[in-house]
């Protein structure tokens, strides 16, 4: 009998739906896979590229968890899907609003209920907190993680952080201002990484087995953590909610009231990270060094599915 996957996602640009066609092509080309594509649609369109005010008054909905209103689903909710793969982007070190949105409603609950899970992720390259959110959404609707996959864009921290800004606010991805490296995943990663990593899906899916998926993908290289980003997630993990918080009192996303607030927030954001970046990288040399089994158990924590007690 074939096997049967279910694809999840959503994606602004298209980069994400690239990298989960580059992986799941072993998957497509196997006659005893069948695979099914659910593209998440909010009823009010995110827009790409965003304005500046629409990208950062996206941050308080987004770190609280709120949900969006998607589009009906065209999927079998009691379709018997040996494997379902969510493949999303982290927003503000947290699970996107449409992907995080479908993972409330109740029929990603009687969908994931007992089955097994992958992620996938496409992103600029702090995804660490985002992935424990989804590991506790998992949890929850009483889903089984049993891999994650993260492609992420290869450039120094500060670099990225350029580029992703002009590539959201601006639509610009390739060769920002004439000198920054295009934004995103690379394609040799796609073409060349990618398949690998899909062969391995592949050998699990077939014997239903996955007691060491992960450890094969992340040997094949699927996981992507700098210890440098790590710390400076950690910053994040514990500010954001505090400022989300404090800018959600002025109202509902759009209101008037909030705009200072949310100004504000785009102003200190970029500024934090390009203060801390450097200090953080320094301090990350010597972490290693200074706490070499911390940093061990925190890198192997992050790269596996376990969720934290
Ligand atoms: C509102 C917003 C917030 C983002 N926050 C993060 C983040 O916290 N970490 C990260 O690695 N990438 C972040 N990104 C980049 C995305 O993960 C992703 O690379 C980009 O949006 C392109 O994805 P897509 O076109 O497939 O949707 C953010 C993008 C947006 C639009």
């Amino acid at each position: 009998m074939k096997k049967k996957v279910l694809v999840i996602y959503f994606t602004q640009s298209g980069q994400l739906n690239k990298a989960v066609k580059a992986t799941l092509g072993p998957l497509e080309n196997n006659a005893e896979i069948e695979i099914d594509y659910e593209q998440l649609k909010p009823k009010t369109p995110y827009p790409f590229p965003w304005t500046y005010m629409q990208f950062f008054d996206a941050f308080p909905e987004t770190v609280r968890g709120t949900a969006c209103e998607l589009e009906p689903f065209t999927f079998n909710t009691s379709g018997n899907y040996d494997l379902v793969i969510i493949a999303y982007q982290p927003w503000f070190l947290s699970v996107s609003v449409p992907v995080n949105s479908f993972l409330q409603t109740a029929e990603a609950k009687q969908l994931l209920k007992n089955k097994k899970v992958v992620t996938i992720l496409a992103c600029r390259n702090m995804w660490l907190n985002a992935q424990e959110k989804m590991k506790v959404a998992l949890q929850s609707v009483e889903a089984k993680l049993v891999g994650n996959i993260t492609y992420v864009d290869k450039s120094a921290n500060l670099i990225s952080l350029v580029t992703v800004f002009a590539f959201a606010l601006g639509g610009v991805q390739d060769k920002y201002l004439g000198i920054f490296p295009k934004y995103g995943v690379s394609e040799k990663e796609l073409t060349e990484q990618a398949p690998v990593l899909g062969e391995i899906i592949l050998k699990h899916l077939k014997t239903n087995e996955y007691s060491n998926q992960q450890q094969e993908l992340i040997d094949a290289g699927a996981i992507n953590i700098k210890s440098n980003l790590m710390l400076l997630e950690g910053r994040g993990k514990v500010l954001f909610p505090l400022y989300a918080n404090y800018i959600s009192k002025k109202g509902t996303s759009g209101t008037a009231d909030r705009k200072t607030r949310v100004r504000i927030f785009g102003i200190v954001l970029p500024t934090a990270i390009l203060i801390l970046s450097p200090i953080i990288t320094i301090l990350s040399r010597l972490a290693p060094v200074l706490f070499p089994k911390k940093i061990k158990r925190e890198t192997d924590y992050y790269s596996n599915n376990s969720l934290r007690q």
